[in-house]
């Protein structure tokens, strides 16, 4: 990340759900790179993540993006010129158990940051998490940024939400503010085990059958969260450009594959193949989706460094270590 390293040196950065699983890898690279982090999570100082050794190097502050009047004093008490909104409900099962609180969270959520980010004049940028869940269902693929946004589930439509919301505030009020989608990130630090890889992992850990909800087919992007890391610090630079302001990326390896294969390989790296079991009960799940990232290459020059090879081997790592604390 060399190439914009001085940009961040003392820069006044917003992460909200720093604590979370893509937070506290973006927090812990940007303390890396001496930028003057706030965040904000309603969840504070959890133990055994990548960023738990670090809390002392930033500001901390509990509570919820739901909450305006925080989140605008949290932007000017720190005089904040950089935002990465990534506080959600992520988990899809979580949201459609309880579509209320993940459309507060996510749509609520946004719209006080943007709106926070447009009264304080100091804000250059804002990087609104959306996700590939946000354009639905769709027969042509892979998605590109110009699809529609239609999800038609809970956590899905949350995004299409905020992600239109984003792009309202930069149209409307000239908001410096874009937008990233992505498949399935995975790596170090998510402690969400309803997500495949954790749960893989911890499966293998625990010597149980892994359930797999899907018929197994199901086709996804995954991408290791370094590189997403690097997408978002590289947008946030390049947001001086007008050509970035307001648009949405695709971030994206564009090497999709089934839910089996995801697993051949996590069982050959750990070195072990403990079975699983496909029950098919994943309603209001898509069936397939994957990205095309070609605009995040052309317009930004983006590139993934890793493989999916190369990334599982560092996430097993990470995890084995993980265990060996936890268990
Ligand atoms: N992980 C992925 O595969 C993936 C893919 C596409 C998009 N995303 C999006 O990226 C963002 C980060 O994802 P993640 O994997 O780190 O999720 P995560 O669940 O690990 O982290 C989200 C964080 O937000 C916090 N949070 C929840 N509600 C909050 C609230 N009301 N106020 C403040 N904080 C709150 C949680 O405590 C958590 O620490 C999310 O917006 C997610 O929807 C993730």
């Amino acid at each position: 990340m060399g190439m914009n390293g001085n940009f961040w040196k003392r820069k006044k950065v917003l992460v909200t759900g720093y604590e979370g699983f893509l937070g506290s890898n973006l927090t812990k690279e940007l303390i890396r790179l001496k930028s003057a982090v706030s965040g904000l999570d309603i969840v504070t100082r959890r133990k055994h993540t990548v960023l738990s050794g670090d809390f002392g190097k930033i500001r901390i502050y509990k509570g919820s993006v739901e909450d305006f009047d925080l989140v605008s004093k949290i932007m000017a008490d720190n005089r904040i010129e950089i935002v990465f909104h990534l506080a959600a409900t992520s988990i899809v099962g979580d949201a459609l158990c309880n579509p209320l609180k993940a459309f507060s969270t996510n749509i609520c959520g946004t719209w006080n940051i943007l709106e926070a980010a447009r009264k304080n004049k100091l804000v250059k940028a804002v990087i609104i998490a959306s996700s590939d869940k946000a354009y639905g269902s769709q027969s042509k693929l892979p998605y590109r940024e110009d699809s529609p946004l239609s999800g038609s589930h809970p956590y899905d439509a949350s995004k299409s939400c905020a992600d239109i919301l984003a792009s309202t505030y930069y149209h409307t009020y000239g908001l410096p503010v874009s937008v990233t989608r992505c498949g399935n990130i995975y790596g170090p630090g998510d402690l969400n085990f309803s997500r495949i890889v954790p749960d893989a992992l911890r499966c293998i850990k625990q010597n149980k059958t892994l359930i797999i909800r899907s018929d197994g087919k199901f086709t996804r992007d995954y991408i290791y969260v370094e590189d997403i890391v690097s997408a978002y610090l590289l947008l946030a630079f390049r947001m001086r450009d007008s050509s970035i302001k307001g648009e949405a990326f695709n971030f994206s390896n564009e090497s999709p594959l089934s839910v089996l294969a995801l697993l051949k390989k996590i069982y050959r790296y750990a070195g072990v193949n403990p079975g699983y079991k496909i029950t098919g009960q994943a309603k209001y799940e898509i069936k397939h989706q994957y990205l095309c990232a070609a605009k995040a290459r052309r317009l930004l020059m983006w590139r993934p460094r890793y493989n999916l090879d190369d990334g599982l081997r560092e996430t097993i790592k990470w995890y084995k270590d993980y265990f060996a604390k936890k268990y």
